[in-house]
């Protein structure tokens, strides 16, 4: 896992059983869900939608921008929003 100062509230308080599964899981990293159906466990889409940063949102992976653990970032951010003026593209990783 990556270390980093903003932790996620589940992860930091080991309970990694709310999102994996030991030993085998029908998808990949062991998660008991993919994709965005795993954050919307916990977050509510409606909610989500509201960030001004996630429009669009699209179809885009929520760990494109956001480690599922910590981060050095706030909001659990892989990238500095501060990098450039669009936070949005800032957290997006250069491809
Ligand atoms: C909020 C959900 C969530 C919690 C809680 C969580 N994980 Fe994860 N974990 C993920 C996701 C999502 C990935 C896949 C990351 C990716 O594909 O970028 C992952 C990936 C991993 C991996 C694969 C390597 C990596 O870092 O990508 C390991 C190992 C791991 N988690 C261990 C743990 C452990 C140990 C805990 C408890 C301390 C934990 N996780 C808690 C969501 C979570
Ligand atoms: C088991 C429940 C659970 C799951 C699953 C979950 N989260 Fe969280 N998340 C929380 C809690 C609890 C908090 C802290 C309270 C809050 O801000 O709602 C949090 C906070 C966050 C924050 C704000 C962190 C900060 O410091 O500002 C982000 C970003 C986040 N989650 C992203 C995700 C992503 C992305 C996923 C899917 C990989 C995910 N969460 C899955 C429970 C969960
Ligand atoms: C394109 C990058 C990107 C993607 C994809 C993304 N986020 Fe975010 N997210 C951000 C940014 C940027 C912030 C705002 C950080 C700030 O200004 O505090 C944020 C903030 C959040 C927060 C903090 C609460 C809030 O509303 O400010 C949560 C929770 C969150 N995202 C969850 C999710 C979930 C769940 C998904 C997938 C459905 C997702 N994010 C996809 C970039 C992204």
């Amino acid at each position: 896992m990556t270390p980093g100062k903003v932790k996620h509230a589940p992860a930091a308080d080991g309970a990694c059983l709310d999102c994996h599964q030991p030993h085998a899981a029908a998808n990949p990293a062991l998660l008991k869900k993919a994709g965005v159906a795993l954050c919307y466990d916990c977050h509510d889409q409606q909610e989500v939608a509201k960030q001004a940063a996630h429009s669009p949102l699209g179809e885009a992976s929520c760990t494109t921008c956001h480690n599922p653990h910590s981060a050095g970032f706030k909001a659990l951010l892989k990238k500095n929003p501060a990098d450039r003026n669009d936070g949005t593209k800032a957290a997006r990783p250069s491809s």
